[in-house]
């Protein structure tokens, strides 16, 4: 199975006087055209996929992501309203009509998928309350012998000094980690959030955090539009070899 994965697009309003409002969109075209062009069976999208979680947003992001052929998998980030992408993407029956949390499982595919809704209204910061935690429990513990794949939009641990989590000594954190650590059926877990490419080890499987298209973070701080070869991921889910990860750079119109 094929799977591509977009995050953090921070798509802003086409009357939006942002420096960056046409070149965010346009990075996100792009990859919609290139994703299109690798015929992946699913695409999922790790959030923060508008700026300021208005609906003209949302309206423009769904107009650029209207071209994709492979059924699409939406989470929200810190930067969603969650009501408004609800409205905005209605038509997605996966999602919950009602309720705190926008989580859910995808079933109708080879390899199982699993958002979890890591997002509080007006908290920067990724939330792994006992609710979220026990949701996560139930439905991994529903299905144990099928390969799953779990999605995040925080990464549930710190990452460095650059970037700080904030979750070293959290205890909803450490119950993530000692949940997923029992469930050895899942094979990855994709995160965004923090703009920049990292994998590490994490709860007896692997993690990978995938940049933006919108801005890029680097070591020497701050962060810079990087728009001009937006990027995607690929991962490619194989029975018996795990799964592996390909940064795909868009660097043609
Ligand atoms: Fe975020």
């Amino acid at each position: 199975m094929l799977i591509a994965q977009i995050s953090d697009t921070h798509i802003l309003a086409p009357d939006s006087d942002h420096a960056a409002a046409q070149s965010r969109a346009d990075g996100l075209r792009r990859c919609v055209a290139d994703i299109n062009r690798q015929h992946p069976d699913a695409v999922i999208f790790t959030g923060d996929t508008v700026q300021h979680g208005d609906p003209d947003e949302y309206a423009r992001l769904r107009a650029l992501l209207a071209p994709l052929e492979a059924p699409l998998y939406l989470i929200p980030g810190n930067r969603d309203d969650k009501a408004v992408l609800r409205t905005a993407f209605a038509d997605k029956s996966y999602l919950p009509g009602a309720g705190d949390f926008l989580h859910y499982t995808v079933e109708g595919h080879d390899v199982r998928l699993v958002a979890l809704d890591s997002t509080l209204s007006g908290e920067r910061q990724g939330v792994f309350c006992p609710a979220r935690i026990a949701w996560l429990d139930a439905v991994l513990s529903a299905q144990p012998n099928r390969p799953t794949l779990l999605f995040i939009h925080h990464p549930p641990f710190d990452i460095d000094d650059h970037y700080i989590g904030g979750y070293g000594e959290s205890a909803d954190a450490a119950a993530l980690t000692d949940v997923v650590s029992r469930h050895a059926q899942v094979a990855r877990l994709l995160c965004g959030h923090v703009h920049c490419l990292v994998e590490r080890d994490w709860a007896g499987t692997k993690a990978s955090v995938m940049p933006s298209i919108a801005v890029d973070v680097r070591r020497s701080g701050g962060g810079t539009e990087a728009h001009d070869d937006p990027l995607y991921m690929l991962h490619r889910v194989s029975e018996g070899a795990g799964v592996a990860s390909q940064a795909m750079r868009v660097v043609a119109d």
